[in-house]
């Protein structure tokens, strides 16, 4: 597949990385691309850093949305029209003291944070994942052969769903569905599975879901 990372940091850059290993092709793009050179290297493959602008014109099979959430209103403004029909995979969480008032409203919103950015990206098909899982973790615990970590993740249809699951299980993790993005109150900041490194199984079981 080909990704378009939006957001190289901790979380787009080690996904990133990991998706180039398991042979995708993966566009790394922040709003200082010609800062990425190292990631690019240390990626392989047929990766490359390129501006958020030329991301989404590159019409990748699936999008990761790995920005501060105070960005995600800007992004969505920005690039209202280049993503329609596009799988986006929200890895966002909202800080009010990293994002402002914006991420406080969310959280006290009457709408879970990944129900917030699909409105943002109205057109788009919407999951979310790898928000609940500690950036150290994601960095060094794919790719392994048992004792698979969980990812949950929730989708807003079939395509995004299917795209989602083929991702996680590309890079050794192990995905757990959770149901459409109303049921992701449960990975939310704080919340029963936010932080949990747990096998598929121990999921389940904290979220009640088989
Ligand atoms: N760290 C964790 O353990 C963890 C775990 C799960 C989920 N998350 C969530 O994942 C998201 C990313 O976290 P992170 O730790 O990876 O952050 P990070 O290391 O600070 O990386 C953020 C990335 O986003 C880019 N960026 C910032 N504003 C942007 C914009 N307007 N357009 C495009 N790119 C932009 C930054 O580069 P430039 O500043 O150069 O643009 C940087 O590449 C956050 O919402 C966070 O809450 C984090």
């Amino acid at each position: 597949m080909k990704i378009g990372i939006i957001g190289s940091g901790n979380i787009g850059g080690n996904l990133g990385k990991h998706w180039a290993k398991a042979g995708h092709e993966v566009l790394f793009s922040s709003r200082h691309p010609e800062e990425l050179n190292d990631l690019v290297r240390d990626a392989g493959g047929d990766a490359k850093a390129v501006s958020v602008a030329e991301a989404w014109e590159a019409n990748a099979d699936a999008y990761l949305l790995a920005t501060p959430f105070w960005a995600v209103d800007k992004t969505a403004e920005l690039y209202a029209g280049e993503y329609k029909n596009k799988v986006i995979i929200d890895a966002t969480n909202p800080y009010p003291d990293r994002d402002g008032e914006m991420a406080q409203e969310v959280r006290d919103g009457n709408l879970n944070s990944s129900e917030y950015v699909a409105t943002r990206f109205n057109t788009a098909r919407t999951a979310k994942a790898f928000n609940t899982i500690h950036a150290e973790h994601l960095k060094e615990r794919a790719f392994r052969e048992s004792d698979k970590l969980a990812i949950p993740f929730a989708a807003q249809d079939e395509t995004s769903k299917q795209t989602t699951e083929q991702l996680i299980r590309d890079i050794g993790f192990d995905p757990v569905y959770v149901g459409d993005l109303a049921a992701t109150k449960d990975m939310e900041v704080d919340h029963k599975v936010y932080g949990k490194s747990v096998t598929a199984d121990e999921m389940r079981d904290l979220l009640g879901v088989r």
